[in-house]
């Protein structure tokens, strides 16, 4: 990676540590997920849509996604590029660019009330507080004109009010937490004098200053070198163990969910196609989708970036086909599925699955919200 050439060699030798620390626990086809999930539920997302107005119509970039995260749990929300996982990040936080973008409808429930509902200001207190996001590149999440200390510092002081020796305390177990060495020296250090793994770490402190109970991190680890990705998974897991975080783990890589995650909602053109507990989706994938996806991930071992092998494009979200959106690349497709959107059959052990295929089973007609025809939540 050419951001890594070009690191200081002590601050090469702290991600080493880390990465070598965590090569005992590399990824491990018999490990799907943490098994210590409370029943408390965190955040609950019902029939979230979020709509673009483009010049070529309007683009459904999520239409009916709806998901429970409970305390101290990941969920993992996969997909092609462009099937609307950042859309669903970004709304949750409510950072939808708009225009042209408008959370058109849906709920998002989150510590007892719609977030939807705030105020602008009442939101700027939940985001970044009770609610927040790791972004896909930790070198556009930090100022290069600040150090890390005033970054950290600033995300800190904006929830608790504190300052002087109280604040700095504060830095340098965030950046603790996150197992950056000699956080005292390390916090004056600009973005460029860091390596990536470690700019990750600052982007991760950042995300958990403020004790929040959801943290969504979109690709997190796609910039990354793999050794320095596992390490930083690895590292995610443990701050959950602590806090009892609840984790909403976003990618386009199966191989991840797999060892990152509790349970998952695949996404396919805007809406969730099938959802449940990895173990079960891994290993009985039942939506054609999935099944390609999964797939497509060649050894749970391999610790290699992986490309995707289905055929066909995913379809333009201001231009979907009459019913099911993945009918154009499905080898399965029946003329059903062209002219309605699958309903959601539920695969029993949670797994819920929208699909024509399935048809026979148990239908649940109360999962799909009136009006939208979408969605299996999860
Ligand atoms: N600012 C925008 N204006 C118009 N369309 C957008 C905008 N942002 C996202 N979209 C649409 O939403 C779709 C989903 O995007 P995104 O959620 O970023 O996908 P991904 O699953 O790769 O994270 C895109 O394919 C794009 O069509
Ligand atoms: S509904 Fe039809 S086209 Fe869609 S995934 Fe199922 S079989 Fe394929
Ligand atoms: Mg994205």
């Amino acid at each position: 990676m050419a951001e890594e050439t070009t690191q200081p060699t002590d601050v090469a030798e702290d991600d080493a540590a880390v990465v070598q620390d965590d090569a005992a626990e590399s990824v491990s086809s018999d490990h799907f997920g943490r098994s210590a999930i409370q029943d408390e539920v965190v955040l609950e997302v019902d029939d979230l849509r979020t709509y673009f107005a483009t010049r070529w119509g309007t683009v459904k970039a999520v239409d009916g996604v709806s998901f429970t995260l409970r305390k101290g749990e990941t969920l993992g929300i996969v997909g092609e590029s462009g099937s609307g996982k950042s859309v669903t990040a970004l709304s949750l936080m409510r950072l939808v660019q708009s225009p042209p973008g408008h959370i058109v409808g849906g709920r998002i429930m989150l510590g007892g009330r719609d977030i939807l509902q705030l105020s602008e200001s009442d939101m700027t207190k939940v985001r970044g507080g009770e609610i927040s996001m790791i972004l896909q590149d930790p070198m556009s999440a930090l100022n290069p004109v600040f150090d890390v200390e005033d970054q950290v510092g600033e995300a800190i002081s904006i929830h608790q009010k504190v300052k002087g020796k109280v604040l700095i305390d504060k830095i340098v177990h965030a950046l603790r937490q996150v197992r950056i060495p000699a956080p005292e020296a390390r916090m004056k250090d600009y973005p460029h004098q860091l390596s990536g793994g470690m700019r990750q770490r600052v982007v991760g402190a950042i995300g958990i200053s403020s004790n929040p109970s959801v943290l969504i991190a979109d690709e997190p680890t796609t910039s990354l070198d793999v050794t320095i990705q596992a390490a930083y998974l690895r590292l995610l897991r443990e701050i959950q163990s602590e806090s009892g975080l609840g984790i909403i783990f976003i990618t386009h890589d199966f191989g991840i969910v797999a060892k990152m995650c509790d349970r998952v909602g695949v996404m396919y053109a805007g809406r969730l196609v099938e959802t449940g507990d990895v173990r079960a989706i891994f290993n009985h994938p039942q939506h054609p989708y999935t099944q390609a996806l999964i797939s497509s991930v060649p050894k749970l071992e391999e610790k290699t970036a992986r490309l995707y092998s289905i055929e066909g494009q995913p379809p333009a979200l201001y231009n979907l086909p009459t019913g099911c959106s993945f009918a154009p690349r499905c080898p399965y497709v029946m003329d059903i599925c062209r002219e309605e959107y699958p309903p959601v059959f539920d695969q029993g052990d949670s797994q819920r699955s929208a699909c024509w295929k399935l048809d026979g089973g148990k239908r649940l007609e109360e999962a799909i919200p009136e009006g939208t025809g979408a969605g299996a939540g999860v």
